[in-house]
């Protein structure tokens, strides 16, 4: 097992849903780009390293019906499987690591949370852009949350790399245009903030 992935899971089967930093009952900046990226409920959208979130509940409640949940963590889907129940086959599980997946095809919308700021290394975010090519196409949207520039400096005990929206940018490169951005200041469940930075991108070509 990776040490990535022996790290994720070790989180999922240790600690509960609320003890994590990054819980939301509802990610609701999330659900706003999303359902402003694909208002058609049949749109094709994957949620990357989605862990046990609850937004792919909150999407199922809207209708959509081309769901896709990938993580490194087996622990963390299988968590979201128990909570969805007799739903759970109506969403596509996958568990990889992003950056050895090779998408089966473009998603009309990408969705990462707190997921490529731990790549700090430029080889890892190499592939993870590979993925990310690949998993998209002209006119997809790429909606991408990280770490602010004067946000945490680790998360789960892990470095992470800071952006602003313009510094995901560029590390992103020219085929993807900044299209819509936000801040948001993140409660933890113990009551501490966390500045967040979100961006969304159109694939150009
Ligand atoms: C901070 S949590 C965020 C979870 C979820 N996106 C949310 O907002 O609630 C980071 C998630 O990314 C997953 N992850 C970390 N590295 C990954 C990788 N290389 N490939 C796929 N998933 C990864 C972890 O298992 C974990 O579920």
């Amino acid at each position: 097992m990776s040490g990535t992935r022996s790290h994720w899971e070790k989180v999922y089967t240790t600690k509960a849903e609320t003890a994590v930093s990054w819980y939301q009952p509802h990610s609701l900046r999330s659900l706003e780009l999303i359902s402003a990226a694909a208002p058609d409920p049949a749109a094709a959208i994957v949620d990357i390293g989605g862990g046990a979130s609850r937004l792919v509940d909150d999407l199922l409640a809207r209708g959509y019906t081309d769901l896709t949940v990938l993580d490194v963590s087996e622990a963390a889907l299988a968590k979201s499987r128990l909570r969805r129940g007799s739903d759970a086959g109506k969403v596509a599980w996958v568990v990889a690591d992003i950056t050895a997946w090779h998408p089966p095809h473009p998603y009309d919308v990408w969705h990462d949370r707190a997921v490529f700021h731990f790549l700090t290394a430029p080889e890892t975010q190499t592939a993870y852009l590979a993925a990310l090519r690949t998993g998209t196409a002209a006119g997809s949207t790429v909606i991408m949350a990280t770490f602010a520039l004067d946000g945490p400096d680790s998360c789960s005990g892990l470095p992470v790399q800071r952006y602003s929206p313009e510094t995901l940018a560029a590390r992103l490169g020219p085929a993807f245009s900044l299209i819509q951005r936000a801040e948001e200041t993140h409660e933890t469940p113990w009551g501490s903030q966390q500045k967040f930075s979100y961006a969304a991108f159109r694939r150009e070509a």
